[in-house]
């Protein structure tokens, strides 16, 4: 346990996550473990499809999880491949983290935790809009 949060126990829900993965086309399992501001954990595994756009990732699981066992907001955030070692969140997915985590949110994507606020600088999000909307 380090700064309060269980980055191993969060690294082993991730890896048996990924062996949940349905990657028929990219043979890339990735599986992720979020721990949410309530204590809960939660998880997703990447879920492929012949249509390849339409793939997704495992983050979107998790966030989905997240929503659907309650919500709240996420704290920290494992990421790893089938091989057991980190990947760094995509483009979308950090997205996505930032939505539900915010910049404090720290995620482990390459072995180093770090906030979110550093793996996606200069993030859009509501406050963007906020006076800004038409009507
Ligand atoms: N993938 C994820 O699940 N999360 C990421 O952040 C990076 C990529 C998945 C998508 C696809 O199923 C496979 O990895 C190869 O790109």
């Amino acid at each position: 346990m380090a700064g309060g949060i269980d980055w191993d126990g969060l690294r082993a829900v991730a890896i048996e996550a990924a062996t949940h993965a349905y990657a028929p086309y990219s043979h890339f399992h990735v599986g992720a473990a979020g721990l949410v501001d309530d204590g809960r954990v939660v998880r997703g595994a990447n879920v492929e499809n012949a249509s390849y756009g339409l793939g997704l990732c495992a983050e979107c699981g998790l966030v989905s999880a997240l929503a659907s066992s309650g919500g709240g907001r996420l704290v920290a955030v494992v990421t790893v491949a089938g091989d057991g070692q980190p990947v760094m969140p995509c483009g979308r997915c950090r997205q996505l983290l930032w939505e539900h985590g915010g910049p404090e949110c720290l995620v482990d994507g390459d072995g180093t935790p770090r906030p979110m606020r550093e793996i996606l600088p200069g993030a859009f999000d509501e406050r963007a809009m906020e006076g800004r909307t038409e009507d």
